[in-house]
C-alpha cells in the first residue's frame, strides 16, 4: 500500500514538498492541509485548523496518516507535533521543546554556547533602559533581534546607533512583536556569504541536503529590507571538503550532542543559517524547519527515496536507512553524511516574484497569468488562491519559478524564462538571484 501523508501549511515550501512526494516513483498519497492552488493537483486539500492540534491528531489517525510533515515553525513553536506524535502518528517536525532552538533566539545562543559551536557575539536584555545603556558601549552599530518568532521581521541589521534604538523601542515600547520583542539581543554584525544548511535528523543519525544560498533583502545587490527571501539557488559548488567537515563537526554535530544530552528528542529538519566569515563559518539562527524559499530548490536535486527518508526520520529509523545509501558519489565533498541523496551535478534556481509593496503592505486579489510548466522549470505557488475560476495573489511572496539545469547558469536561464511567463499587475521581482556566484569556488 502506497505511503500516506498529510503536509502542514499552504506557502511554498509546502508546494515543494507536496510536488516531490506526489512525483516520487514510488506514489505515495499525500494530503495539504490547507494546500493551495499549486498543490491541488498533486494533494488532496484538506481544510484542517492547524491551530487545533487535537482535530488534527484526529484526523491523522482516522485517515491513516503513516507521516504528518509540519512546513512552518509556528505550529512546531506551538507542540502540534507533540499532540500528533502522542495520539500514535509519527511526525517529521521537531516537539515544542526542539523547537525552542527557532522560537527564543536566547535559548539557541545558550545551547550553541553550551556545544561550543562559531557563532556571534552577543548579549540579551528583558528592558529598554538596560540595553539603551549597553548600546552606547557598542563600538560598530549591532544587529538586534526579537528573541520570539516574528514572522521573520524580527531582526534589523542596523546601520547606525539611532536605527539600532529606533528596532529597540519598537520591541519594548511599541510592543510591536508582542511577547515576541520583549527579550531582546543585541548580537555582533558578521559580514561573508550566507549559506543554508538543512540537516535531516532523528536526534542520533543525520543526513545533509544539497547547499543552498537565499537572498533576503528585497532589492538587487541586496538592498533594501529583508524579507522572507526572494530568491534561492541550491548547488554542490556552494560547499568544499574543508566547509563540510566543519559543518559537521563544529555545528551539526555538537548541536545534536547538546539536544541529546538535555533530553530533547529532535526528527525534522535542523536547518543553520551560517554566515562564511573570514573567521570561518558562524551560526547566524537555527530554524526548526525546511527553509523557505531553499526548500524549493534543494528537494529538486533529491534523487528517488526521499519519502522513505522522511518516513524513516519521522519513526526514529534514520540510521538503518542510512545504512542502506550508496555511497557518496563523485563531486560530493566529504564529509557530507547521505550525499547519496542528492546530485551534484545539477543545480536548481529559483526566483521569486513579490507583491507590490512587499515587504511592507500590499494589494490583494490581482489575477495571475501562470506559464506551462515543463520538467525542468516549473511555478511553486506561495501567497495564491483561487477566484472564480482564476489564480489570484493572496500573499507578500506570491510564487517563486524554479528552474534546474545541469549547471548552475543553465538552471538559472530557465528559471528566469519561465518568470517572464508570469503576469500580475505590480508583480516584482530580484533580477541579480545567484549574480556573482562562479561554478567552481564557495564563494
Ligand atoms: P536571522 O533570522 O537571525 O537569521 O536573521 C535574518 C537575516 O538577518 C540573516 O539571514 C542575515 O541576512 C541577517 N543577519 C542576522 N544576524 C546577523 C549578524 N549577526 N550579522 C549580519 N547579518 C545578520
Ligand atoms: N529562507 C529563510 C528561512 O526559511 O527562514
Amino acid at each position: 500500500m502506497p505511503a500516506r501523508f498529510l503536509v502542514i501549511g499552504g506557502g511554498g515550501r509546502e508546494h515543494a514538498l507536496v510536488r516531490r512526494l506526489a512525483l516520487d516513483p514510488s506514489r505515495p498519497l499525500v494530503f495539504a492541509a490547507p494546500g493551495n492552488p499549486g498543490t491541488e493537483f498533486l494533494a488532496e486539500s484538506v481544510p484542517l485548523d492547524v491551530n487545533d492540534a487535537p482535530a488534527v491528531a484526529a484526523w491523522a489517525v482516522e485517515h491513516g496518516i503513516d507521516c504528518v510533515i509540519v512546513g512552518p515553525e509556528d505550529p512546531l513553536i506551538a507542540g502540534l507535533a507533540d499532540v500528533i506524535r502522542a495520539a500514535g502518528v509519527p511526525v517529521f517536525g521537531p516537539g515544542a521543546d526542539g523547537a525552542r532552538l527557532e522560537g527564543d533566539k536566547n535559548h539557541a545562543k545558550n545551547v550553541m554556547a553550551a556545544a561550543g559551536v562559531p557563532t556571534a557575539r552577543h548579549e540579551t536584555f528583558d528592558a529598554l533602559a538596560p540595553a539603551l545603556v549597553a548600546l552606547d558601549r557598542w563600538s560598530t552599530p549591532p544587529v538586534v533581534k526579537a528573541c520570539g518568532a516574528a514572522q521573520g521581521k524580527g531582526v534589523a541589521v542596523c546601520t547606525s546607533r539611532d536605527e539600532a534604538e529606533w528596532f529597540l523601542r519598537a520591541c519594548f515600547e511599541d510592543e510591536r512583536f508582542g511577547a515576541a520583542g520583549l527579550q531582546v539581543l543585541l548580537e555582533e554584525r558578521l559580514v561573508g556569504p550566507e549559506l543554508s544548511v538543512l540537516a535531516i535528523t532523528d536526534g542520533e543519525a543525520y543526513v545533509l541536503l544539497a547547499p543552498s544560498r537565499d537572498h533576503k533583502r528585497v532589492g538587487e545587490g541586496d538592498q533594501g529590507p529583508n524579507t522572507g527571501g526572494m530568491g534561492a539557488f541550491a548547488s554542490g559548488c556552494l560547499v568544499d571538503s574543508g566547509l563540510a567537515r566543519t559543518v559537521c563537526t563544529d555545528v551539526i554535530e555538537p548541536v545534536l550532542a547538546e539536544l541529546r544530552r538535555r533530553g530533547t528528542p529532535y526528527r525534522g529538519v535542523l536547518y543553520a543559517g551560517l554566515m562564511l566569515t573570514a573567521e570561518g563559518p558562524k551560526v547566524l539562527e537555527f530554524n526548526c524547519r525546511f527553509g523557505d524559499p531553499e526548500t524549493q530548490v534543494v528537494l529538486p536535486l533529491i534523487k528517488d527515496g526521499f519519502p522513505e527518508l522522511i518516513l524513516a526520520t519521522s519513526q526514529g529509523e534514520l540510521g538503518t536507512f542510512l545504512a542502506g545509501l550508496s555511497p557518496a558519489p563523485a563531486g560530493a565533498p566529504t564529509p557530507w553524511p547521505g550525499a547519496a541523496l542528492s546530485s551534484w551535478d545539477q543545480a536548481a534556481v529559483v526566483v521569486v516574484g513579490a507583491s507590490e509593496g512587499y515587504p511592507g503592505d500590499y494589494p490583494k486579489g490581482r489575477v495571475i497569468t501562470l506559464p506551462a510548466d515543463d520538467v525542468n522549470a516549473w511555478i511553486v505557488h506561495a501567497g495564491t488562491r483561487s477566484q472564480d475560476g482564476a489564480v489570484v495573489t493572496a500573499g507578500g511572496r506570491v510564487l517563486g519559478a524554479v528552474g534546474m539545469g545541469q549547471d548552475f547558469e543553465a538552471a538559472r536561464t530557465r528559471a528566469y524564462g519561465l518568470l517572464d511567463g508570469v503576469a500580475f499587475e505590480g508583480m516584482h521581482f530580484r533580477r541579480d538571484i545567484g549574480a556573482g556566484f562562479k561554478e567552481g569556488t564557495t564563494a
